[in-house]
C-alpha cells in the first residue's frame, strides 16, 4: 500500500504545469506572482508540492486529452499526501467548468483565466475541504498591476491585452479567454522600461490578436505601441504574437521596418489558401488580401521571415481547397508553420457543421502540408550559408553539452559550439556552417 502522510506539514509549495500557447506561459508567471504575494512559494517539481495547479489549453481536443491523462497520473501523488489540493487552471478549466469538479475527484479547483486573483483563496478553502470553482470572465481584467515572476532575466513575454473578439469559426479562444481587452500603453511602456533597467534582452509581446491593440484613452495601436517600446529600450530586441491579416496595418510593416530593434520576424496565420473556405473560418479576408501584406512585408523587408498556422481538413475542404493551400504555402515560402488537423470545438461556429473530411484523409492532407513545408524550410536554411547573424544565448543544447543554442533576429534558431564561461543573455555574432530544416549550426565570430 502506498505510504499515506497524513500528518504531512503544510508548507504552501506550489507546483505548476503549463500546457499550450504562449499566453498561457505568460499567465503561469502572473498565478506564480499571485501566489507569491499571498505567502505561497513556487517550487519546479511536483514531488514535495502541496499544491498542483495545470495551467491548461483547450484550443485543439489532443490539448485537452493530455490534460485527462496527467490527471490519471497525479492520483499518485494524492494517494501520497492527502492534502494535496489538485487545481486546473486557465481555458479548459474556463469551458468545462463545474463538469471537472463533478467528473474528477482528484480536482479541488476550477480556476479561469479571468480569475486567477482568486487561485490563493481557493487554495486555502480546498485544504478545509471546500472544492471551489472561479471561472467568471471579465471586459476589464487584464492583470495590469501584477508583475510576473519571471524566471528568466534575460528574455520576457509581455502580455499586452487579454481575449479574442474574432471569433474565427473553429476558434474557441474567445469563448474560454473571454472579450478582447488592451492594457493602456503607458503602462506596457513601464513595463518595458523596468524590464530594461533589470539589463532584460529580449522581449516577446504577446496577445491572441495583436494588431487589434488599442490604446481606449489616447487612440494609440499596435504600432505605436511598438514604436514606444523601441524607443524605450534600444538595446532590447522585441518580437511580438500573433497578428491576424484583418487588421495588419501599413503602419505597423512601416514601423517594424524603421526599427532596428523589432525582429524582423512575422507569423501571420493564413489558416487555409482557399478563399471559399476562409469565409466559411470567418477569418474576414481572402487569399488576395493576405498576399498583399506578405509582398508588402517582402518590399519593405527583404529577408523578414515568415511563419503560418494552417489547419488541414476543416468541413467541407475538398482536395482542391487543400491543393489551394499548397499552392499559398509554396508562394510565401514561409521559414515555418504550424500546421493542425481541423479538431471540432464544442460552442464554436463551425461546430454546428459536420465534420466530414474523415480522420485519414486529414491526416494525408496535413502530411502533405508538413512535406511540403520541411522543403520550403530545408530550402531557406540552405541558403543561410555563409551568413552572419547577431543571436541572444539563450541555453545548452539539448543533444550535446558543449553546445549552445540562441535565436537570430528573424527567428531562427542556431546551434554553436562553445569553450567556456558562456551565459544565458550574451550576444555573438556567428557565422552560419550548415543547417537543416529545424536548426541553422554556426561558430562563433565574435
Ligand atoms: N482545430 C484545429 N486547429 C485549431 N486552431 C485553433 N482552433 C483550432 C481547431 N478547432 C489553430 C489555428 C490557430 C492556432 C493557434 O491553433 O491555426 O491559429
Ligand atoms: Fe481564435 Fe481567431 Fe481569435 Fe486567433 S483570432 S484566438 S484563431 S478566434
Amino acid at each position: 500500500m502506498a505510504n499515506i502522510k497524513s500528518d504531512i506539514e503544510i508548507t504552501n509549495k506550489v507546483y505548476i504545469e503549463t500546457y499550450g500557447c504562449q499566453m498561457n506561459f505568460s499567465d503561469t508567471e502572473i498565478v506564480s506572482s499571485i501566489l507569491i504575494n499571498s505567502g505561497f512559494s513556487i517550487i519546479n517539481t511536483p514531488d514535495n508540492a502541496d499544491t498542483i495547479l495545470l495551467n491548461t489549453c483547450s484550443v485543439r481536443d489532443n490539448a485537452e486529452r493530455k490534460i485527462h491523462e496527467r490527471l490519471i497520473h497525479l492520483k499518485r501523488y494524492k494517494k501520497q499526501n492527502k492534502n494535496l489540493v489538485v487545481g486546473i487552471l486557465g481555458c479548459m478549466a474556463e469551458r468545462l467548468r463545474k463538469n471537472l469538479l463533478e467528473e474528477k475527484q482528484i480536482v479541488d479547483l476550477v480556476v479561469g483565466p479571468d480569475e486567477f486573483r482568486k487561485v490563493p483563496q481557493l487554495i486555502d478553502d480546498a485544504r478545509t475541504g471546500t472544492r471551489g470553482i472561479a471561472v467568471m470572465l471579465s471586459r476589464v481584467e487584464t492583470y495590469d498591476d501584477i508583475e510576473p515572476l519571471r524566471t528568466s532575466g534575460v528574455f520576457a513575454w509581455l502580455s499586452i491585452m487579454r481575449g479574442c473578439d474574432n471569433f474565427c469559426s473553429y476558434c474557441v479562444v474567445p469563448y474560454t479567454r473571454g472579450r478582447e481587452r488592451s492594457r493602456s500603453l503607458e503602462s506596457v511602456v513601464k513595463e518595458v522600461e523596468n524590464l530594461r533597467d533589470k539589463g532584460f534582452k529580449e522581449i516577446t509581446l504577446l496577445g491572441q490578436n495583436v494588431n487589434s491593440y488599442k490604446d481606449r484613452q489616447t487612440g494609440e495601436d499596435f504600432a505605436d505601441l511598438l514604436a514606444a517600446s523601441a524607443k524605450a529600450a534600444p538595446k532590447i530586441r522585441f518580437r511580438y504574437m500573433t497578428s491576424h491579416p484583418v487588421d495588419m496595418s501599413d503602419k505597423l510593416i512601416e514601423t517594424m521596418a524603421e526599427y532596428d530593434n523589432i525582429c524582423k520576424y512575422i507569423h501571420l496565420p493564413v489558416q487555409s489558401g482557399s478563399n471559399r473556405i476562409l469565409d466559411l473560418m470567418l477569418r474576414g479576408y481572402t487569399v488576395e488580401h493576405y498576399l498583399g501584406h506578405i509582398n508588402k512585408i517582402k518590399k519593405l523587408m527583404p529577408g523578414c521571415s515568415l511563419s503560418t498556422d494552417i489547419i488541414a481538413g476543416f468541413p467541407t475542404e475538398t482536395e482542391e481547397d487543400h491543393k489551394a493551400t499548397l499552392r499559398v504555402i509554396e508562394e510565401v515560402g514561409y521559414d515555418g508553420a504550424f500546421m493542425f488537423k481541423y479538431s471540432p470545438r464544442e460552442h464554436t461556429k463551425a461546430f454546428s457543421m459536420a465534420d466530414d473530411v474523415p480522420d485519414r484523409e486529414k491526416t494525408r492532407r496535413l502530411n502533405e502540408i508538413i512535406e511540403l513545408q520541411h522543403k520550403i524550410s530545408r530550402e531557406l536554411n540552405n541558403k543561410e550559408t555563409g551568413n552572419f547573424h547577431t543571436i541572444v544565448a539563450e541555453s545548452p543544447s539539448k543533444k550535446n553539452p558543449e553546445e549552445w543554442m540562441g535565436r537570430t533576429d528573424t527567428n531562427k534558431v542556431v546551434v554553436f559550439p562553445v569553450s567556456n564561461g558562456i551565459a544565458e543573455g550574451d550576444i555573438f555574432n556567428v557565422k552560419i556552417l550548415g543547417s537543416t530544416s529545424a536548426t541553422l549550426f554556426g561558430e562563433i565570430i565574435s
